[in-house]
């Protein structure tokens, strides 16, 4: 089942996390560089805290949930170029303020954006409440040079707007947040300038807190950026912001919310990020890909370069049979609009999840480890859903110890022939309607 050299490093890394809990924490800069290389995973080498991780059973909800929607939004918007555009177009701190004297989005309507999700059948959302450009989208008195929605000309805790809509239509509320902010010429220089990185720290902490404690429940925090310097991880930067005091803080507030492990902490989850595709066998740990609809930048941009429809489908079904969850990534421009051709997408999303949903909520995967490229398996009761990346003209899997006593294609049960023996279960797909996007079968098991 091993199919290559890099299948074969990944089946090893996994078997290994376990023991990266601890391990991790020893290795040197590069090796880290190489495990993220190769598992694609950010995070496996956060500072391990006892007690600080959530239970299984309290990330129960987030593991049934399978697909979220990321939502990037604040001043970049404005300009259209990504959320990285202070940076990389070296924009000064006191220049790039002055947007926010034109950030008075009109049409914005949390409302809306939970209503989108919905029809996506996405089950919980993550906002970016504050980029690292500094700027924060709710009312924020620890803010430094009060640089907020609430303060400038738009006037608005959108944090509030945003976090009171998702619960109206039972989404899981998650807030994106990252520590560093390049306003500070500490981040840059945390040594030499010590004094004006500690004010980036305790505006980090003084904001995280206000998140965490003025807006009800908040099911996902989701950090980004615990660097700093512009260099290493997330991890490497654990002894400036000491994540382990951040996140005892945090579940002061929040007992149950699940973290991401981007603040330095090792965290409820790890990250796989960007849009390289998902292969090897299953992650036996609460992993997430995160990815962008428009594959242009994270942050609103006029240049669409949109994922097809097929293209979202194939990388959710290899997420959710490697057990992991998918968060597609939205932009919506300087008027809070989210661009209609993102729309259209997302609802072709939610009508092939109308149609297969059962096979991706609420699923755990196995009980056969995934073919790249050919089949995934998810479990569900009595189910078991295959996810078929091609088709060929019988389907062979390894055996099972359990009885099969029907085989339909989803989603009309059109009954398949299939025969199972002590060397696996052949299932004969001359009776298969090809699907143009992912054929999908259920097996009925005693
Ligand atoms: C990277 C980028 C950031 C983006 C994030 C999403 O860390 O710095 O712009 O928000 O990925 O995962």
């Amino acid at each position: 089942m091993i199919k290559n050299s890099n299948s074969f490093i990944m089946l090893c890394l996994v078997m290994l996390l376990p023991f990266f809990q601890v391990a991790a924490q020893d290795l040197t800069g590069d090796e880290v560089k190489s495990l993220e290389k190769y598992s694609a995973i950010k995070g496996a080498h956060g500072i391990v805290v006892p007690g600080l991780k959530l239970s299984e059973e309290q990330m129960k909800w987030w593991q049934d949930a399978k697909f979220g929607m990321f939502i990037h939004w604040g001043l970049y918007a404005i300009e259209g170029k990504g959320e990285w555009a202070m940076f990389n177009n070296k924009i000064p701190a006191e220049e790039y303020a002055k947007l926010a004297e034109t950030f008075n989005p009109q049409h914005f309507d949390a409302n809306q954006w939970a209503k989108v999700a919905k029809e996506a059948g996405m089950q919980y959302m993550v906002l970016t409440a504050r980029h690292h450009d500094g700027f924060a989208l709710w009312d924020s008195p620890s803010s430094y040079g009060d640089f907020t929605s609430y303060t400038t000309a738009a006037h608005r805790d959108f944090v509030k707007e945003y976090t009171e809509a998702c619960r109206d239509v039972g989404l899981g509320v998650g807030l994106y947040y990252s520590p560093m902010d390049w306003r500070f010429p500490g981040y840059f220089k945390p040594l030499e300038l010590a004094e004006n990185a500690a004010l980036m720290k305790k505006q980090g902490y003084g904001q995280v807190e206000e998140l965490m404690k003025n807006y009800g429940e908040i099911d996902i925090l989701w950090y980004d950026g615990g660097w700093l310097a512009h260099s290493g991880s997330d991890a490497d930067a654990a002894w400036f912001w000491e994540p382990d005091k951040l996140n005892t803080m945090v579940r002061s507030y929040q007992p149950d919310v699940v973290v991401s492990p981007r603040s330095g902490w090792e965290g409820d989850f790890q990250c796989n990020e960007g849009r390289k595709p998902i292969t090897g066998p299953i992650i036996p740990t609460p992993w997430e890909k995160c990815l962008n609809l428009n594959q242009t930048s994270w942050g609103y941009n006029p240049k669409q370069n949109l994922m097809s429809l097929k293209d979202i489908i194939v990388m959710l079904v290899n997420t959710v049979d490697r057990g992991g969850n998918m968060l597609l990534n939205v932009g919506p421009d300087a008027q809070g609009v989210i661009p209609a051709t993102h729309i259209e997408r997302l609802k072709e999303v939610g009508d092939w999840l109308q149609q297969y949903g059962e096979s991706i909520y609420g699923t755990r995967p196995g009980p056969f480890e995934p073919i790249d490229n050919v089949y995934g398996t998810v479990q569900k009761g009595n189910q078991i859903f295959v996810h078929l990346l091609e088709v060929p003209e019988t389907l062979q899997l390894p055996p099972l110890n359990k009885k099969v006593v029907a085989c339909k294609q989803m989603p009309f049960g059109t009954a398949l022939n299939f025969a199972q023996n002590e060397n696996g279960i052949t299932v004969f797909l001359n009776n298969l309607n090809p699907d143009p996007i992912v054929g999908t079968l259920v097996l009925e098991v005693e």
